[in-house]
């Protein structure tokens, strides 16, 4: 059984910087009919429905009960007191012009009190910080914090989305494996626990639904996993695709499919936000290269196929270059060969504008999180794979990524709950 949405949807973001400003200042955007939700899929995505011949191609959010734009809430936390019209500003992604023009909404965004340790983001220093003995209080603090949120904005249902920094790279550890051993490092400070899982358990256990846009380790940890299970509460990471991993991920799985071979990959990025100053500690950029590194692979499958992909060599760079700013430049070198062994190369300079792609995605997945959690649906949602660079997948299984192998994933999902028949592309117009 889905339940409809009733009533409002609070959108909480740990970190309130460039992404969750732009995501939200976007919202209210198109609330007040001043832009279009573009790079949207659920605002602006068709999805077929039945065969060809039908012609029914309604829009996702006219098919699948989604909450209205209108009806979401804003919130968060972050260690600088910015409202959301300062942090937008400073981040400096969107037009002045614009901003001025949502100026009262905007100011009215102000981040509750963050949980951080300078330990996890090397780069960063904030006051705007709770303090408390132990872990566990902190996350009791934000559970507070969240109750709160819901009563005083009147709120029907929350869904948290990560849209802080990347924290410095965490292995899964001993205190990472059951629910016991997690909350009893919450409870003894333990510094394998960062300041993002705290968020991640804090919703968890309440049941709200969670997604983690940076390549913390965060919900992909077993406890919290098995937390998700018991408290019947959808999560999903990791990092958001944007950028260069959106355009490698499109662009590898056409290369295999005409069986041509790639020597080499060379991925360099240039960007001068404050996301690209915390990556340019190494300990931070350690998380984003493992989460990006992991892409080809699975795509190209060496193993199965040596001669094609078994030498590739795959290198990825951040550099901190600020005169950029939001405005990531990204560039590959792709060495690929073909018939006889030929060799070609193919050059991609994207001139992107990170927050600009990462905004719709933060929109798509409350949207999503808050329909799987109506829809009864808990655990890791592998079928939103498709908005992440590293996306969680279930025990023993490989993670899909492949954009059209996710999109396909996500489309039959949504026919699959609204219980319409799902597509094979196999249908009886292809027999004579
Ligand atoms: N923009 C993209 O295309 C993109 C793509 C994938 C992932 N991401 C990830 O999304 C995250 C946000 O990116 P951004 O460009 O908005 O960065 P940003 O630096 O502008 O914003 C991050 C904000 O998080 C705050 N913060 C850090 N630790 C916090 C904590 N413990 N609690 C609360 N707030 C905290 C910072 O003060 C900052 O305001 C980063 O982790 C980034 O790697 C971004």
């Amino acid at each position: 059984m889905i339940q409809e949405p009733k009533g409002k949807l609070g959108i909480l973001t740990p970190g309130m910087g460039a992404v969750a400003s732009t995501f939200m200042a976007g919202v209210i955007a198109v609330n007040k009919g001043i832009s279009r939700p573009f790079g949207s899929v659920t605002q602006m995505g068709h999805i077929r429905l039945g065969k060809r011949t039908e012609n029914r191609n309604p829009l996702i959010k006219d098919f699948v009960p989604l909450a209205k734009l209108t009806d979401i809430v804003f919130g968060g936390w972050d260690i600088f007191e910015d409202n959301i019209y300062e942090s937008a500003t400073n981040a400096a992604v969107l037009d002045k012009t614009l901003l001025d023009q949502l100026r009262p909404e905007l100011e009215a965004i102000k981040p509750m009190k963050a949980v951080f340790d300078k330990r996890y983001v090397k780069k960063l220093d904030g006051h705007w910080v709770k303090k408390a003995n132990t872990k566990m209080e902190l996350a009791e603090a934000l559970m507070e914090d969240i109750r709160r949120f819901k009563k005083e904005n009147g709120c029907d249902r929350i869904v948290i989305v990560w849209c802080g920094s990347t924290e410095t790279y965490i292995e899964p550890g001993d205190v990472h494996s059951s629910i016991e051993k997690l909350e009893e490092g919450l409870r003894n400070n333990d510094p394998a626990i960062p300041s993002s899982m705290i968020y991640a358990y804090a919703a968890i256990k309440l049941g709200i639904p969670y997604v983690n846009g940076a390549p913390n380790l965060s919900v992909d940890v077993p406890a919290i996993i098995e937390l998700a299970k018991q408290t019947k509460t959808p999560i999903m990471g990791k990092d958001f695709k944007t950028g260069q991993t959106l355009m490698k991920t499109i662009v590898a799985p056409g290369l295999k499919a005409r069986s041509l071979g790639i020597k080499g990959w060379f991925s360099t990025n240039i960007l001068g936000n404050r996301d690209g100053e915390v990556l340019d500690d190494p300990e931070s950029f350690k998380s984003k290269e493992v989460s990006k590194l992991s892409v080809l692979d699975e795509i190209l499958n060496p193993e199965l196929n040596p001669e094609l992909y078994g030498d590739l060599y795959h290198k990825v760079r951040i550099n901190y270059y600020p005169p950029h700013g939001d405005n990531k430049e990204g560039w590959d070198n792709i060495d690929i060969f073909g018939w006889l062994g030929y060799g070609m190369q193919i050059k991609i300079d994207f001139l992107c504008r990170d927050s600009i792609l990462a905004a719709p995605i933060v929109l798509d997945l409350a949207l999503l999180m808050d329909f799987a959690k109506r829809s009864e649906l808990y655990g890791i949602q592998e079928w939103l794979s498709f908005y992440f660079k590293s996306p969680q997948a279930g025990a023993g299984l490989h993670a899909q990524h492949d954009i059209f192998v996710q999109q396909e994933k996500l489309l039959n999902t949504l026919r699959h709950l609204m219980g319409e028949e799902l597509i094979t592309h196999l249908g009886m117009d292809y027999y004579y």
